[in-house]
């Protein structure tokens, strides 16, 4: 497996540790909850379910197609636009909520949805690059 599907793998499963520690401790101080449900879901939903997807994806697809994945850059470059920008949302999501150093907090959430909105916009066209149907 190439080294920089480990580390989509790797991060995957650190956003799953982060996001249910979030979450439980969003069970024990159910006062302060609200601030931290949208960081909860989109570690779990954004870091561990859609970085396992990237990091699977990018291993298995191409084998199945019979090819090479079109872009290695884009990978990497898809690895760092994903990472900081929901590492940026996670912690910014809270500040915001809670006003705290705002706008600056607001402009680095904004800037951080938009850098893991690149992510996803990389990853779709790298596949639909790399996929093809078999030969009949
Ligand atoms: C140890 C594991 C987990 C704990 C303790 C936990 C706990 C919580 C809590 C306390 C809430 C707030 C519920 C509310 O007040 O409305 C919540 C919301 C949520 N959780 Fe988790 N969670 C865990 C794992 C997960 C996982 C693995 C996922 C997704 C893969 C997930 C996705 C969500 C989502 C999407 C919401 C927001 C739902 C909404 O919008 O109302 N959670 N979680
Ligand atoms: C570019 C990446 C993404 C951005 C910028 C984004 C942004 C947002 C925003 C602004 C909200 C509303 C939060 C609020 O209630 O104030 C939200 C909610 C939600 N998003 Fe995302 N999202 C992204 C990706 C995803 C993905 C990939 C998933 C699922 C696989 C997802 C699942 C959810 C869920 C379940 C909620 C409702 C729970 C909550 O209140 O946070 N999001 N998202």
């Amino acid at each position: 497996m190439e080294r920089i599907i480990v580390w989509y793998l790797r991060m995957s499963v650190f956003y799953f540790a982060a996001g249910a520690l979030v979450g439980f401790c969003m069970l024990l101080w159910p006062d302060e909850s609200g601030y931290y449900i949208s960081s909860h879901a989109h570690l779990n939903l954004l870091g561990f379910m859609s970085m396992m997807i990237y990091g699977i994806g990018y291993h298995i697809l191409p084998r199945f197609s019979g090819v090479h994945i079109y872009s290695q850059s884009i990978i990497r470059i898809q690895f760092w636009l994903a990472n900081t920008g929901l590492l940026g949302m996670a912690i910014c999501w809270p500040l915001v909520l809670r006003q705290i150093a705002r706008p600056f907090s607001e402009v680095l959430l904004m800037i951080s949805a938009l850098s893991s909105l690149t992510a996803v916009v990389l990853f779709a066209f790298n596949i639909i690059k790399t996929i093809k149907p078999a030969d009949k």
